[in-house]
């Protein structure tokens, strides 16, 4: 019996988890991919749990409806609202992402670190344990507002964003900044513009990249890396204004180092 090998599921509440998507077309240049941004329901950072749970029950029925043969939340808000139950209800592999605060404390043991992510993903259990286990140092940074800042490209108002909370902290005691979101991995060039050269900057797209890679290989369902791997992408909200900005950005994605 032939096993159905469709496309591997992205999403997002909207243009972030492109920055994830080119990480992961970059580690696997032969798999298929179709990403999916909630626009419609954006943001999910300022919802509750259990309304982001809701609205990625949507997103994964449509995905589910295409095949998919692996899925991958490419945005930590949704990771921390939904992962565990989708785990317990699907059968096949998901994939989460956590802002990557182990990376930076394993570089910088004992070092200051500053970790940016919405403000629901700072509230959940899932980024309280992960504190607990490497947070000795860290203080949370809630970016209320910047991910609507990437979603309309408008980096005169990130760079406004940003330096407005960056001024809040004496930067020459801090040693690594975690993006904690995958929006904010567009703004990767401009943070690092903003901050001091040894100040690291971590994010989990590579991370994760590896952690499909693992998990499909596992269950069998990598295929050869051929580059010949497609890419479809999809949106809840106005698809006719919003697939060009997709496409730019991922473009611009691929520019970006993880
Ligand atoms: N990109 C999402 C994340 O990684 C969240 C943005 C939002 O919808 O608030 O958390």
């Amino acid at each position: 019996m032939s096993r159905p090998l469709g496309p591997i599921g992205v999403f997002d509440s909207g243009v972030g988890g492109i920055s994830t998507l080119a990480a992961l077309t970059r580690e696997l240049p032969g798999e298929n991919f179709l990403y999916y941004g909630d626009t419609r329901n954006a943001p999910y950072g300022t919802k509750t749990t259990g309304e982001v749970l809701a609205c990625v029950r949507r997103v994964v029925d449509r995905l589910m409806a295409e095949d998919i043969k692996a899925l991958v939340i490419a945005c930590n808000t949704a990771t921390g609202a939904a992962a565990a139950a989708l785990r317990r209800e699907l059968t096949l592999p998901v994939i989460g992402m956590e802002p990557a605060l182990k990376p930076a404390e394993e570089a910088w043991q004992g070092g200051h670190i500053l970790v940016m992510a919405t403000p629901l993903t700072l509230r959940q259990e899932k980024f309280l344990d992960l504190m607990d286990r490497f947070g000795a140092h860290a203080v949370p940074l809630p970016c209320p507002g910047l991910m609507e800042l990437v979603e309309k490209e408008d980096d005169a108002g990130a760079r406004a964003y940003l330096s407005e909370i960056f001024s809040a902290w004496d930067l020459d005691r801090v040693d690594a900044v975690v993006l904690g979101c995958t929006h904010y991995v567009f703004l990767k060039p401009m943070i690092r513009r903003m901050l001091p050269a040894r100040i690291l900057l971590t994010d989990g797209n590579a991370g994760t990249a590896r952690q499909l890679r693992r998990v499909l290989r596992e269950r069998n369902l990598l295929l050869p890396d051929s580059g010949q791997g497609t890419l479809r992408m999809e949106t809840s909200g106005d698809a006719e204004a919003l697939l060009p900005v997709m496409r730019r950005l991922y473009q611009r994605a691929q520019l970006i180092e993880t």
